[in-house]
């Protein structure tokens, strides 16, 4: 692993103490805060990091709203929140081009190219055997979608049939599991998920619920959704094993985030009746 290692100590201790003057009224002065005590903690461990001073993300930028192309450009819910972690770290965020999802978790565990993956990665049992997942960034579910006018109206009606999902995915996993009979087929990309559908060499997909709302939305307006699937997924960062000091740097930044507002901030930009 060619990793340079860094202690982010300092820079650390600066943000703590930025990012307390907003609380100031809070929190009077002079009190000893956690997060101080956290940051003089922080010379016990070294972080090691792909780039010096930047955070460098691996991601599969077709699953909008969490990470998605505008241009040359990664936009989203989780590409808001990355670019925030990074902040609070004294890092700069910097995303690697668009990168095949079922690639990722082989990547960061061999390491030298990214130091997270960040995908809508949903913490399973069998993935943290290769990786370590950070604390929660956010809820999720599956969902179902079928053509318009094709009979089918749940997952029972699916029996047999060919359904479309991307490849390493729990949609993927669960249409193998759950759906009698089926052909699971898997695509390297979202976009070409969709695609199948819309050419007819699916009858249904299997994906993220709020992802296929997205895509039913804003570009495949005539698709439905017939099912909403309550697998309670929950999505988190992707860190190698070799890097535990990176994995409690990002808790310590996420929990900063939540307590701040700037995590909120950030969900209802995206996700807030204001996102409609
Ligand atoms: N949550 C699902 C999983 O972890 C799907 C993630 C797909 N992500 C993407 N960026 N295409 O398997």
């Amino acid at each position: 692993m060619k990793i340079k290692k860094i202690g982010i100590a300092a820079a650390a201790f600066a943000l703590v103490a930025a990012v307390a003057l907003p609380g100031c009224s809070s929190q009077p002065a002079g009190s000893s805060s956690s997060s101080a005590s956290d940051a003089s903690n922080a010379g016990s461990t070294e972080v090691a990091l792909v780039n010096d001073g930047k955070l460098t993300v691996a991601a599969s930028l077709d699953f909008p709203p969490f990470e998605n192309l505008e241009g040359e450009e990664a936009v989203g819910f989780e590409v808001d929140l990355v670019k925030a972690l990074a902040e609070q770290m004294g890092l700069q965020a910097e995303y690697l081009p668009s990168t095949k999802f079922d690639t990722i978790i082989p990547l960061i565990s061999a390491g030298g190219k990214a130091d997270i993956g960040v995908s809508g990665f949903t913490v399973t049992e069998d993935r943290k055997k290769e990786i370590d997942f950070t604390d929660v960034l956010i809820d999720s579910n599956q969902g179902v979608v079928v053509m318009p006018n094709s009979g089918y109206t749940s997952v029972d009606d699916l029996a047999g049939k060919t359904i479309a999902t991307q490849s390493g995915t729990t949609g993927y996993d669960w249409a193998v599991e759950n759906i009698p009979g089926a052909n699971v087929v898997p695509y390297d990309e979202m976009t070409a998920v969709f695609a199948a559908l819309q050419g007819s060499q699916a009858d249904a997909i299997v994906s993220d619920l709020p992802v296929v709302q997205y895509y039913v939305k804003n570009s495949y307006t005539d698709m439905q959704i017939i099912e909403e699937i309550p697998t309670g997924e929950q999505y988190a960062i992707v860190v190698s094993k070799e890097n535990p000091a990176l994995t409690d740097k990002l808790n310590e930044a996420l929990a900063e985030l939540k307590t701040n507002g700037v995590y909120d901030e950030i969900y209802n930009k995206w996700f807030g009746a204001s996102a409609e």
